[in-house]
């Protein structure tokens, strides 16, 4: 035996994880169902590194010195538990399970407990950066053992994007924390991707400019604090002509999102933890609605001429103003979206005691991954700063931004009302940041309404102890003990 690290699955994301792997001098034994896709492999790139291909997993399991790693990337679900079930028939104590798909957090949980029992490390490990990052360095996000992070630590970070030297690989904490931390951000590069989908219908109907035109204005914002691979993609496509019509790429391209999860899942674990990730939710919905096609249309002929919006045009007063309120817009929702999910990631860390390191977090997500974005270092910067930070809208920087910004986001949500362009998340994220900093909130209505129909109580602002009012009868209030 001699291979160091052993790969299971052999499509693209696996595939290319192996590469990375050997290319970076480990010795990496593969495997794959079908042995085609391991004869492939090694025909196509055999010579990139030291592999040690095998035909069975027994041969597989075999080439690999222990403690044993097994890197098991086939599609979550069904299949990851059929894998490690034959698997773990094959290793022994102390030897490592690796799941770097997109798995359910819960599922994790389940899975490390199971093996831990026979003595197995099972070690849930996010991967962000598409295919492209799993072969030249993606963001690495591991949960499982101390133990296990010991033997596998220098081999992700080693592999793992690094800027400004340091790895984009850490240990996130216990069993299932890194799948959480993956799956937060998935939810975060929903929230991303629509807000600045929302930038660009705004662009495009309020300046009644070509897509080209658009793709200037975002390769000029990515000059800015909105530094990032996704503006800087949208660049690259909006301003692509399609090959067989010469239209902009956009205009040919179907207006439905689709979706493979982790997005409805963030939201759901939200919903569970009670934490408001509005940006989040709003971003997936607007891909569910973009979905419902019999509606829109049916919505479309219903309210033609009669929704009492103004032209678009109409709206924007001073086109370059226009620009910087959008621009500006974007980065105070970016920030609310960011901050909502690093909430998000402290509630899942109290609920299941992993004990995330948020800065942590913020600085593997440099590099890499999606959502790879300059301003990270700032959220990175502001949890080193205050470890506690209630939330990072209230870090020094952050309220700077979303302070300098607010009146154009105001104008811009304003106008795109007038206008009737949906900007969910846009709106959903303004009004979370003025919910948050309203002194009153009317969730006393609520709290007397769900007194008077139900006695469900409620506390009193002026005095300790839960009451009740008798609403149907003399309004006399009583103090009850819950
Ligand atoms: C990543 C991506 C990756 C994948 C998403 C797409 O971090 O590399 O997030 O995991 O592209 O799962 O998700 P949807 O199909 O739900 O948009």
């Amino acid at each position: 035996a001699r291979a160091q690290i052993g790969v299971t699955g052999l499509s693209v994301m696996g595939r290319n994880l192996a590469r990375n792997l050997a290319r970076n001098g480990f010795t990496v034994a593969l495997h794959n169902r079908s042995v085609e896709r391991t004869r492939s492999l090694m025909a196509e790139h055999g010579d990139e590194g030291d592999f040690v291909p095998s035909e069975s997993m027994e041969e597989f399991v075999a080439s690999l010195t222990r403690p044993r790693a097994v890197i098991v990337m086939v599609k979550a679900g069904a299949a990851t538990d059929a894998v490690i079930e034959e698997l773990t028939g094959l290793l022994e104590p102390g030897d490592i399970v690796i799941d770097c798909g997109n798995t359910h957090y819960t599922d994790t949980i389940r899975r490390e407990k199971d093996l831990a029992a026979k003595g197995l490390h099972f070690v849930g490990t996010g991967v962000s950066g598409g295919e492209e990052g799993a072969l030249n360095g993606p963001s690495i996000m591991p949960g499982g053992s101390v133990e296990a992070y010991r033997t596998l630590g220098p081999i992700f970070e080693k592999i793992a994007a690094q800027v400004d030297g340091v790895p984009c690989a850490v240990h996130v904490g216990p069993d299932g924390a890194g799948h959480f931390v993956k799956m937060v951000h998935n939810g975060i590069e929903y929230a991303d991707m629509q807000l600045i989908a929302e930038s660009y219908d705004l662009l495009r109907s309020g300046l009644g400019v070509s897509p080209g035109h658009i793709a200037a204005i975002f390769r000029e914002w990515n000059r800015g604090e909105l530094e990032s691979f996704l503006i800087e993609i949208t660049a690259d496509v909006l301003s692509h002509e399609d090959r067989s019509t010469g239209k902009p790429f956009i205009d040919v391209v179907a207006d439905r999102a689709e979706q493979k999860g982790t997005g409805r899942w963030t939201v759901q674990s939200a919903l569970d933890l009670g934490i408001p990730i509005t940006g989040i939710a709003e971003a997936t919905f607007a891909r569910s609605l973009s979905g419902h096609v019999d509606q829109r249309q049916a919505a479309q002929r219903t309210f033609e001429g009669r929704a009492g919006d103004v032209d678009p045009a109409g709206v924007v007063e001073d086109p370059k103003q226009f620009v910087e309120d959008v621009r500006n817009a974007l980065y105070a929702s970016k920030i609310v979206a960011y901050a909502q999910g690093f909430d998000h990631i402290q509630a899942g860390s109290e609920e299941y005691g992993w004990d995330i390191d948020r800065g942590a977090m913020a600085t593997i997500w440099r590099g890499g991954c999606i959502i790879r974005a300059r301003f990270l270092d700032r959220i990175r910067a502001a949890y080193e700063e205050t470890p506690g930070l209630e939330s990072l809208l209230v870090a020094p920087y952050f309220a700077d931004a979303v302070a300098a910004g607010v009146e154009s986001w105001r104008r811009v949500i304003a106008a795109a009302v007038r206008a009737g362009i949906p900007t969910p998340t846009f709106s959903s994220s303004l009004a979370y940041l003025d919910a948050l900093r309203r002194p009153r909130l009317p969730a006393a209505l609520i709290q007397c309404l769900r007194d008077d129909f139900g006695a469900h109580t409620y506390q009193r602002v002026d005095r300790e102890g839960t009451f009740h009012t008798l609403w149907a009868g003399d309004m006399s209030e009583q103090r009850v003990d819950k």
